[in-house]
């Protein structure tokens, strides 16, 4: 379906060549400072024609704000966002009647639909995703504002380009019988997750944060676009300052929410959260994260393989994931395949397409981890909320508490807290004497 989300709701319409792509968003709270700008930004990041490594499909993406919004504040009711889809060639897909591009969303979609958008992707089209970073840019707002959160993804491979795990890629082993594990995740690593910033993954049109490696990137997917052929690669994302407490164990866990917001970003082949696969490889008196006292008195993880989640849950570390984009299918190199009646052939696509999606991609990375932290944080405050207002609870064995000498984490239900700031409340107004 097209709608994303319980508590903050986000519903994105339009198709590859109609007259709008946009968001309808619900939930949102009120009283939240916002500004075009706010959301242009993210539009931009992710419109066509940045580079030479983009589609040459010339859009501005500028952002119209239809509802919801006044005075630079949001309302509470719905906002709705439209970004009109103006450099069409809707002929140039004229050979896209007779055959269905491999490994594209035409035949499928006419499978199940039994009719189909005339040109382009239609609804499977990236245009879509314009709905989802501008909402996902008013969430961001929110959670920077009220939490301090940051997201921050990044261009991690191109084809079989890595960044190397010296600078901050991941170590590779090869050994099979030595357990003692070089850290999967390398102190580089783990620096360049704590630093990270948009700043520096913009400096280099591949959104690459390692220069040498950008550069190399950048040769591979020329080398695509030349032969007329496409390449595709990995985006690695970090959300800092997230409060534990987030994800709905059993069916929302916390990461199972997340793979589900990435892999339904077109493209998408793979999802890996923490040490992933990696993690197979790594026994776990390694790959246990050790607790420590956080100088704010929380539980802390020495270290977080566990990329910020446990049990669904998130526990205050860093989040971490990566995400796997195939080779965008569309390719103007002849490619043998069949028409839609089987009538074999060569389609030699036309049209204009992205060699590699992946630096276009990064902002729609982070929209979509900005919806989900949203929703969940919405979700947990509700829970928060209708916890405190309960008498607090007497006679539990310890085995069912948070000990008092550790505090818990800031979002956890604290039953009673509720009555006990009234009542603490009372006292103060006495004590004022008003
Ligand atoms: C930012 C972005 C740009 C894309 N550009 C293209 C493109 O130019 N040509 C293409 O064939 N696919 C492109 N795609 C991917 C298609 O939308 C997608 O592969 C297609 O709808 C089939 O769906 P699936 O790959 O998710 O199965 C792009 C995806 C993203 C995220």
């Amino acid at each position: 379906m097209s709608t994303y989300g319980t508590l903050f709701r986000v519903t994105t319409y339009g198709e590859s060549h109609c007259p709008s792509v946009g968001a309808i968003i619900d939930g949102c709270p009120p009283g939240l400072q916002l500004s075009p700008t706010d959301i242009q930004v993210q539009l931009s990041r992710r419109r066509p024609g940045q580079s030479n490594l983009t589609t040459p499909r010339d859009e501005k993406d500028l952002v119209h704000i239809q509802s919801g919004i006044e005075h630079g504040y949001t309302l509470g009711t719905p906002i709705a966002l439209l970004v009109r889809n103006e450099d069409q060639r809707p002929k140039d897909y004229s050979e896209t009647d007779l055959y269905p591009r491999p490994s594209h969303a035409d035949y499928t979609y006419l499978e199940k639909y039994g009719i189909k958008a005339s040109s382009g992707g239609g609804r499977s089209s990236a245009r879509e995703t314009i709905g989802r970073v501008a909402a996902g840019a008013i969430a961001e707002r929110y959670l920077k504002l009220a939490h301090g959160i940051e997201i921050v993804a990044f261009v991690s491979s191109v084809g079989k380009i890595n960044i190397p795990s010296s600078v901050g890629g991941r170590a590779v082993s090869h050994d099979e019988d030595n357990d003692e594990v070089e850290d999967a995740l390398t102190p580089e690593f783990r620096e360049l997750l704590k630093t990270v910033t948009r700043e520096t993954v913009d400096k280099h049109p591949t959104r690459c944060p390692h220069a040498e490696t950008a550069d190399r990137m950048t040769k591979r997917i020329i080398r695509a676009k030349e032969a007329h052929d496409s390449i595709g690669g990995t985006i690695t994302c970090v959300i800092r300052n997230v409060p534990p407490g987030l994800g709905e164990p059993v069916f929302d866990k916390f990461e199972a929410t997340l793979a589900h917001a990435m892999l339904s970003i077109p493209a998408t082949k793979a999802f890996e959260i923490g040490s992933g696969f990696r993690g197979t490889e790594v026994p776990g008196s390694q790959h246990n994260d050790k607790f420590i006292r956080r100088p704010d008195g929380r539980l802390g993880t020495r270290t977080n393989w566990s990329g910020g989640v446990q049990g669904g849950i998130t526990n205050g570390e860093d989040i971490y994931f990566r995400i796997g984009f195939k080779s965008p299918a569309t390719i103007s190199q002849a490619q043998a395949t069949a028409q839609y009646d089987g009538t074999a052939g060569s389609l030699a696509a036309r049209g204009r397409h992205d060699p590699c999606v992946v630096p276009r991609a990064v902002p729609i990375v982070e929209g979509m981890a900005s919806l989900v932290i949203m929703d969940q944080l919405l979700i947990q405050n509700a829970r928060v909320h209708a916890v405190s207002h309960l008498p607090p609870t007497v006679g539990l064995p310890p085995s069912m508490a948070m000990p008092k000498v550790l505090k818990a984490g800031s979002s956890a239900p604290v039953p009673g807290q509720a009555a006990a700031d009234e009542a603490r409340l009372g006292e103060e107004v006495q004590s004022s004497g008003s």
